[in-house]
């Protein structure tokens, strides 16, 4: 059996609609480690949907909510796969755990145009508040801002628009990519 490269958490960084959920779920699956998704966590643990925090206009306290969340979700000693929130990284607190040597780190890398055609086809913009009005403008403002904060964290970085344009079943094959990058042993969990 191959030696583990990545003994620690697996975490996906990126923008809105970069596939981290669906990709880092997939990975999951392949390496047997259980998955979570930071946003789903911060709903359940706050019990206020990420619409409504929005809606109260309270994005300090989402962002404290976040990182605190993702705090504890990095302190548990099972290594896990986990899907963050695309702001996550503006906290430094947050980035600093990023950055451990013990934490892996991918960045799903698109351009603001490619993922605002993604997210404007998709259902779930329930989550995603900040997108409801223009979409392209508000991607490309937060893609500036967040840019480095992605590139400081990230230990791998994953153009995903080359993948989308040939592949049938890109997030499968994104999967495949991260996993054979981080040179992670996949013997222990599902095939696919
Ligand atoms: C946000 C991204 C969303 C969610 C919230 C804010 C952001 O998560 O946390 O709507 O600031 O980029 P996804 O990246 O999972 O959509």
């Amino acid at each position: 059996m191959a030696e583990a490269a990545v003994v620690g958490h697996l975490v996906f960084v990126g923008m809105m609609g970069s596939g981290k959920t669906t990709v880092g779920r997939r990975v999951a699956g392949r390496l047997g480690r259980p998955f979570f998704d930071a946003d789903d966590e911060l709903e359940a643990v706050t019990g206020t949907s990420i619409a409504q925090w929005f809606e109260h206009g309270d994005v300090e306290g989402f962002r404290d909510a976040e990182a605190r969340v993702l705090a504890d979700l990095l302190a548990r000693s099972e290594p896990a796969v986990i899907a963050t929130g695309g702001g996550a990284v503006v906290r430094e607190d947050t980035r600093a755990r990023l950055r451990s040597p013990e934490v892996s780190v991918v960045w799903l890398r698109a351009s603001p145009a490619f993922l605002a055609h993604r997210v404007l086809q998709k259902a779930n913009k329930g989550n995603r508040p900040l997108l409801v009005d223009d979409a392209l403008g508000t991607l490309e403002k937060l893609y500036g801002e967040r840019r480095e904060l992605y590139g400081e964290v990230a230990d791998l970085i994953v153009d995903i628009e080359p993948v989308h344009r040939v592949e049938g079943k890109p997030k499968k094959k994104l999967a495949t990519l991260v996993i054979d990058a981080l040179a992670i042993d996949d013997s222990g969990g599902a095939p696919t």
